[in-house]
């Protein structure tokens, strides 16, 4: 490893290691309704991934679900090969023991999703709120190759950010705010455009937080890479 590899890599992992204890600390502070992003249902998730007619074994993963209860509703409609991702190991305990013995129907993730090679490959990717931190191009272009390479060919990927007239910050942390244009043309070279819709999501305090949801679809791994 050169001198100059070596800084990157001693950056990279205090960065990554800066990350981790960010969100174990908001778990271990914040109950699940205590936080900005806590939706009662994930409706508008919801009504995105039933567009798709997924078959109920489907592989889907939630990517940075933190406690969210997607994973609840996902399997009260019968979904059967759930992943669940977080990088707080808290948030994944605390999702758990709220599921009791539903818990075991689901995989479950405690991993940087920067690091996560899984051995399967996905027919949905889902993200609410966690592509939006990373605000750094090569991290983003890390994550959307990791994204377009664990999904199968025409699999589904649903990326939820704060839009351009949304909070510069979530939990203090600075994020990056996307338009549809902005997004669809980040994922052209990969992902083919479903649609795109913007949600004003009301915080537990009554705050207005507004997103864009985004649905696409993956191309075959060659076709995305000619692109
Ligand atoms: C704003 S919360 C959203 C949680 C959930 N998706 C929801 O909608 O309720 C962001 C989540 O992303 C997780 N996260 C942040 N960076 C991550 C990373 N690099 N890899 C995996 N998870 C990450 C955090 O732990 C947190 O649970």
């Amino acid at each position: 490893m050169t001198p100059r590899n070596f800084v990157y890599c001693v950056i990279g992992i205090s960065i990554m290691t800066g990350r981790k204890t960010h969100w174990e600390n908001v778990y271990n502070k914040h109950p699940l309704t205590d936080v900005s992003w806590y939706e009662p249902v994930p409706e508008t998730s919801l009504s995105i991934i039933k567009r798709f007619k997924l078959p109920k074994d489907a592989a889907i993963i939630d990517i940075g679900a933190g406690d969210s209860l997607l994973v609840d509703h996902l399997l009260l409609s019968g979904y059967s090969n759930i992943t669940v991702l977080d990088i707080s190991e808290n948030a994944i305990e605390r999702a758990k023991a709220r599921l009791g013995d539903n818990a075991k129907m689901v995989n479950w993730v405690v991993s940087d999703v920067l690091d996560y090679h899984p051995s399967e490959k996905y027919d949905l990717w889902h993200d609410r709120a966690t592509f939006h931190f990373f605000t750094d191009p090569v991290e983003k272009q890390r994550y959307l190759d990791s994204a377009h390479q664990n999904l199968n060919d025409d699999g589904y990927l649903v990326l939820s950010t704060f839009s351009i007239t949304g909070p510069e910050k979530c939990s203090g942390l600075s994020v990056e705010q996307y338009s549809e244009k902005k997004m669809s043309d980040l994922l052209s070279r990969y992902f083919d455009k479903i649609r795109c819709i913007t949600k004003a999501h009301m915080t537990p305090w009554d705050a207005i937080q507004n997103f864009v949801y985004c649905s696409f679809r993956n191309r075959a791994l060659e076709r995305g890479a000619l692109v």
